[in-house]
């Protein structure tokens, strides 16, 4: 048994622990954990407070996939639901679709006894208007005060502009050796209205097959978009691969083919992508592209977090 998960999944990762512990269904467990991410204010990149989308609107995207049965639910740019994976586990459990999107999604989250609520929570809201105020300043805007919120505010702001890309991956196995995993996100923040990132894509933000393991990722969704990073690792663990070498050789990959305007000058990817993978045999790994990223586990050994391998010895300059 085991549960990994994305540096900010540490509570998350030990709250499936305990209910796989308890026999609960796998893939339930999994959404459970990801939930009190998804409940958190301060974790601007999933849920309840993440950062909107360039018009100030907070849109959700999540999929759940279990291995044993190889099915899975993906919902995208859900509105005024904060628990974006469980819309998405109600989608695998109801229905033969496997992804529904915008207003679609929001009607069958009410149709399932979601209440709407508003998820910008003040903070975000101010990050957002300080966001327009100081990087699409114009002939509209003004610039944003000198004052002591306005400086700590800026210093997230900094944060965000410099890794946009937040996200909560979480997977488990269980007893029986089953896998199933979990993504869920508010996506790149301030991002172009209708953008779709990896996460809620089957093969990009998260894949898993029961004989071979589970990937799921974090970072910049485009490059796991043009690569199906997920899919990739997964089939590579399934080659023989250890969790490690299949990471390592799908950031490589994902390296090699990054567009000539997203790497700097010695042709490496100027963004960053963090993938977390737990094999059949219960092995697991966290890589990242480069900088010092974290992977949260869970086993009989207690919870942790340990150090994701990254491909680039030096940060991104
Ligand atoms: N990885 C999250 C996103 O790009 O939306």
């Amino acid at each position: 048994m085991k549960v990994i998960a994305s540096h900010n999944g540490l509570q998350a990762a030990q709250k499936a622990w305990n209910l796989i512990q308890q026999s609960h269904p796998l893939i339930e467990a999994c959404v459970e954990g990801v939930s009190l991410v998804e409940d958190d204010p301060d974790e601007h990149t999933v849920g309840y407070g993440g950062l909107p989308n360039e018009q100030g609107e907070v849109t959700l995207d999540a999929a759940v996939m279990d291995g044993r049965t190889h099915r899975g639910g993906s919902i995208i740019g859900l509105r005024e639901v904060r628990h974006v994976s469980k819309v998405a586990l109600e989608l695998m459990r109801q229905s033969r679709r496997v992804m529904l999107h915008g207003e679609g999604a929001d009607q069958f989250a009410r149709a399932c006894g979601f209440p709407p609520e508003n998820l910008l929570t003040e903070k975000a809201r101010k990050l957002w208007r300080l966001w327009k105020r100081t990087y699409q300043a114009n002939q509209e805007w003004l610039p944003a005060d000198e004052d002591e919120e306005t400086r700590q505010l800026m210093q997230i702001l900094t944060k965000f502009y410099r890794h946009p890309a937040g996200t909560v991956h979480l997977a488990g196995q269980n007893a029986d050796g089953d896998l199933a995993c979990v993504t869920s996100t508010s996506g790149h923040c301030f991002k172009t209205r209708g953008r779709v990132g990896d996460s809620p894509i089957f093969g990009a933000g998260l894949y898993v097959d029961n004989d071979h393991g589970s990937c799921g990722s974090i970072g910049h969704g485009e490059a796991n978009l043009l690569n199906c990073s997920s899919f990739l690792a997964v089939h590579l663990m399934g080659q023989g691969m250890s969790p490690r070498d299949a990471g390592m050789a799908t950031l490589e990959h994902v390296a090699r083919h990054a567009p000539t305007f997203e790497v700097d000058k010695l042709g490496r990817p100027n963004f960053n992508l963090q993938l977390y993978l737990l094999a059949k045999d219960g092995a697991h790994a966290g890589v990242c592209l480069c900088g010092n990223w974290q992977i949260a586990v869970t086993d009989q050994d207690g919870s942790r977090l340990e150090t994701c391998e990254p491909l680039h010895s030096a940060d991104v300059p």
